[in-house]
């Protein structure tokens, strides 16, 4: 008989938002008479902007057409889109970023669980804790992460780095040294970020003690304030430790439609001279055949004046929702983080609640979906998320009905 990957058999009950999902779906089932507003998970409600439909209508209609016709899309993504990923996002910045060092795909979920491929069995990781429960997952199915310890929800070959109000949500540089160490910043879930001088001592960590940082930088779109770093390119000595993941979910509201890519510099070696670049472009060719054409061409319009302005003016508004947020649960006493260089934001719970009590609290007296902190890792407990993608009226909304508690 057959046997299944027994790594998968390890992994703890659902995934987080599917878990949110269906306890709110029995709730809004069992209440038809309420409104429950969702603003748990980080997903975009903004139309996806002029320039990328017209881009999306042009496309299809030269797939319409035999004489511009396109099929497979090459594995590692259509020049167009590559070049003006390098020369927008990387080369206006000052960081030296080649064409051939992005690799496009269809999601910054699929690549920050698939990375983990092109690293040794044995590698250890280093997660900030809380933390966006793919890195830890991922590296679960791959039998990287040793044994479950269900009372604190750690795997004893994980190393947590805990993310607190004291250390100002910026993680301490290990003890024990990893292999692999993920960051995410602006954070999820914490919405809190670093400064470049902060980032730049973990890059200089990474190469002294020869790990390699996989930094996802989904939210830069969200900074506001100077001296935060929107690439990890942006720090001296980063092409030979770092990865970084990028995503137009957040930025242009692609998470329907679906694009992003990973930066893979040439200079990233490991302890043999192997090239990673080399490693993930083979990986790309063998189980990958490109984001469609038509994607590709919105990603493309995203970089173009109009598509530049556009996409401003939607962050701004996310912005203005996070800013109401921020405030009103302030107004309301309770302690807030993030919401100023993120979509995010991220609260104490009242009265020592544990995360999933306060998610059932507000969920049964105020009908407003938010995720437990605790969802995110130990250090999530007696934390919650809040996001700001609703919409206005629904953000006004669920803030008033929080402050009315
Ligand atoms: C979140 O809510 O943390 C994100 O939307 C999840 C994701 O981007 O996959």
């Amino acid at each position: 008989m057959f046997r299944v990957n027994e790594n998968y058999l390890k992994l703890p009950g659902s995934y987080l938002f599917s878990t949110i999902g269906k306890k709110v779906n029995a709730y809004a089932a069992a209440h038809p008479e309420e409104t429950v507003i969702r603003l748990g998970i980080g997903d975009v409600t903004q139309p996806l902007p002029p320039a990328v439909i017209a881009a999306l209508h042009r496309a299809v209609d030269e797939m319409g057409n035999a004489a511009t016709f396109h099929g497979y899309a090459p594995d590692l993504g259509y020049e167009f889109l590559r070049k003006a990923i390098a020369e927008n996002d990387f080369q206006a910045r000052g960081c030296k970023i080649d064409v051939d060092e992005i690799f496009v795909s269809d999601g910054a979920k699929s690549d920050s669980a698939n990375i983990q491929e092109i690293f040794a069995a044995d590698s250890r990781i280093a997660v900030c804790d809380p933390v966006y429960p793919v890195y830890v997952d991922s590296n679960v199915m791959a039998g990287r992460t040793g044994i479950y310890d269900a009372a604190t929800e750690t795997w004893s070959d994980v190393i947590y780095m805990p993310c607190t109000a004291e250390n100002g949500f910026v993680p301490e540089l290990p003890k024990e040294r990893p292999d692999m160490i993920y960051l995410c910043f602006p954070n999820n879930p914490t919405g809190e970020t670093l400064t470049k001088a902060q980032l730049q001592e973990w890059v200089d960590y990474a190469n002294r003690e020869g790990c390699v940082i996989i930094f996802d930088a989904a939210y830069e779109a969200y900074i506001s304030q100077e001296d935060i770093p929107h690439s990890i390119y942006e720090c001296e000595g980063a092409r030979t430790c770092a990865i970084e993941l990028r995503s137009f979910s957040k930025n242009a509201g692609f998470t329907g439609l679906r694009l992003a890519y990973t930066v893979v510099p040439k200079d990233l070696k490991d302890e043999n001279g192997v090239s990673l670049n080399a490693l993930w472009a083979r990986r790309h060719g063998t189980k990958y055949n490109g984001a469609p054409y038509i994607v590709q061409r919105a990603g493309e319009a995203v970089y173009t004046p109009e598509g530049q302005a556009q996409i401003r003016e939607m962050v701004g508004r996310y912005m203005k929702n996070a800013s109401y947020i921020l405030n009103g649960l302030k107004e309301a006493g309770y302690e807030v983080y993030g919401g100023v260089n993120s979509p995010y934001v991220w609260l104490k719970t009242p009265d020592q609640m544990t995360s999933w009590e306060f998610f059932d609290y507000l969920l049964e007296k105020a009908h407003v979906v938010g995720t437990p902190g605790s969802g995110f890792g130990p250090s999530g407990e007696h934390y919650f998320r809040l996001t700001a993608f609703g919409t206005y009226e629904n953000t006004v909304q669920a803030v008033d009905r929080i402050k009315a508690l």
